[in-house]
């Protein structure tokens, strides 16, 4: 055994907490597997003082100086637990300058500002692992950075969000509204008090990001992806996806292809989806997280697991860990970020995807045709037309009684641009009384 290596934790929280817990109750096979062992050399927090629940650890370890925790020449490896940008980011520079590897889990920084990371971690040849950033528990990041580099990655669909994906799961198996279930995920610890991020898809997108990213060896930023979040999404949407045999999910899309010109681009993106039930996609239920990937040798694949939790997102942390320390001890360092390929980022408008429009009509001879007229000036082909009655407010004719009609309409693929034109305008028609619901049906419908 050489000496230690030793370690500077950044963060004792939800995940920090189960990091320590892991590093004492598995020393020994850690050691074993690295070939040396790991010592705590600090842990910064942001209350010193605060109860840690009985953690195996010695209280002097504790500090509120991070920077100085990272500066000392004893520090080999720094892990960071925190989150947020500042003063991450700060810490992740300095520590990676100074030639420590660096295994962190904060994916909001890595999708704002990622680029900043590996400038700095490819300047001083010091490794940059993040595995937890993504999915908690699942293996994803290593197999898309290393397994999958001799293959052309095409397209990776994923349920990344485990609040959110509990929620949709519960509306579908229950009925219920967004709120009502919202406030079930809320009391069994799934959402947080402020469940922004989740609901409004923004710790997709960030996951969005970091999995294009490494995807397509281009970097991708959270501001490059387009979020809808699925604070829109009714009861209604999801009984007109069950009539249709599917189910609707908060998707994270991100696929490559030529665009219109034939250059080859990429489109990254984020929006609840109907998605049918016999996709592999469609039975990850509760909080659980899987991911989609179609390679063009490979063919496709599905990671699954857990995206969040302590001990899921330690054991993560922890394979990163035992990498760098690896690494380390054999002088060598996993090779920096593949950004070459410096893709060009579609805007949303071209993407290519399908719709699915319930429209409430007034139903009288000739309605279809005009509503079929607005879809064919937008180049948008229908694929399937169903119609069912409204209501009925009296009279002697249908057209006297103000007979409305529900239309539900799924349209073939088309480019984002054109389908939301065309709902713009047969939004303006008289004789459209409302547009009862638009989602995008993805997987193959
Ligand atoms: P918590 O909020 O539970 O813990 C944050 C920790 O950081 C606390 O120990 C806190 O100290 C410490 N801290 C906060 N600000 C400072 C500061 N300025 N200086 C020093 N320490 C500070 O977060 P989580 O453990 O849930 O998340 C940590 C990271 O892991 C985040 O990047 C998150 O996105 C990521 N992640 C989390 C997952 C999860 O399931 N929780 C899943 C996947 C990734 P104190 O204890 O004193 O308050
Ligand atoms: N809030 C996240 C989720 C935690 O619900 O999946 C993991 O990033």
């Amino acid at each position: 055994m050489t000496r230690p290596l030793r370690l500077a934790l950044l963060g004792c929280g939800t995940v920090g907490a189960e990091v320590v817990r892991l590093l004492h109750e598995q020393a020994a096979d850690l050691a074993a597997r690295i070939g040396a062992p790991l010592e705590i050399a600090g842990i910064a927090v942001r209350r010193q003082g605060r109860d840690r629940g009985g953690l195996p650890v010695d209280p002097g370890v504790f500090t509120t100086d991070a920077l100085g925790l990272i500066k000392r020449d004893d520090v080999d490896v720094v892990v960071e637990m925190v989150g947020g940008i500042e003063p991450a980011r700060t810490w992740l520079v300095e520590a990676l300058r100074a030639g420590k590897s660096v295994v962190t889990a904060n994916k909001a920084l890595l999708a704002e500002d990622g680029g900043t990371l590996h400038d700095a971690a490819a300047e001083s040849g010091a490794d940059l692992y993040y595995e937890a950033s993504v999915a908690g528990a699942i293996p994803l990041l290593r197999p898309l950075r290393e397994s999958l580099q001799g293959d052309t990655i095409t397209r990776v669909t994923g349920i990344v969000n485990g609040t959110t994906n509990f929620i949709l799961s519960a509306m579908d198996a229950t009925g219920a509204g967004f709120a009502e279930a919202l406030d079930e995920a809320t009391e069994l610890g799934y959402a947080e008090a402020d469940p922004t991020a989740d609901v409004e898809g923004f710790d997709a997108a960030a996951k969005a990001a970091i999995l294009a990213s490494l995807a397509f060896h281009t970097r991708v930023s959270a501001a490059d992806v387009y979020r809808e979040g699925i604070t829109e999404v009714t009861a209604a949407d999801v009984a007109s996806a069950k009539a249709m045999g599917c189910t609707i999910k908060l998707l994270c899309i991100a696929s490559r292809g030529p665009d219109s010109t034939g250059t080859e681009s990429i489109s990254v993106r984020v929006y609840p989806a109907m998605i049918p039930r016999s996709h592999p996609l469609a039975s990850v239920g509760d909080a659980f997280n899987a991911v989609f990937v179609e390679a063009a040798a490979a063919g496709q694949l599905m990671f699954y697991g857990r995206g969040a939790g302590g001990s899921p997102t330690a054991s993560a942390v922890l394979g990163d860990v035992v990498a760098v320390s690896r690494n380390r001890l054999a002088g060598v360092r996993t090779p920096s970020e593949s950004s070459y390929a410096a893709l060009p980022i579609r805007p949303m408008g071209e993407a290519v995807t399908r719709y699915h429009i319930s429209l409430d009509v007034a139903d009288r001879a000739g309605v279809l045709a005009t509503v079929a007229g607005v879809f064919a000036r937008h180049e948008v082909s229908i694929a399937t037309v169903r119609q069912a009655s409204a209501s009925s407010s009296g009279g002697a004719t249908p057209a006297a009684r103000g007979v409305d009609a529900i239309l539900v309409i799924v349209t073939h693929a088309a480019p984002d641009a054109a389908l939301a034109a065309t709902v713009e305008e047969l939004r303006g028609l008289d004789i459209v009384r409302s547009i009862a619901s638009v989602l995008r049906v993805e997987g193959g419908v």
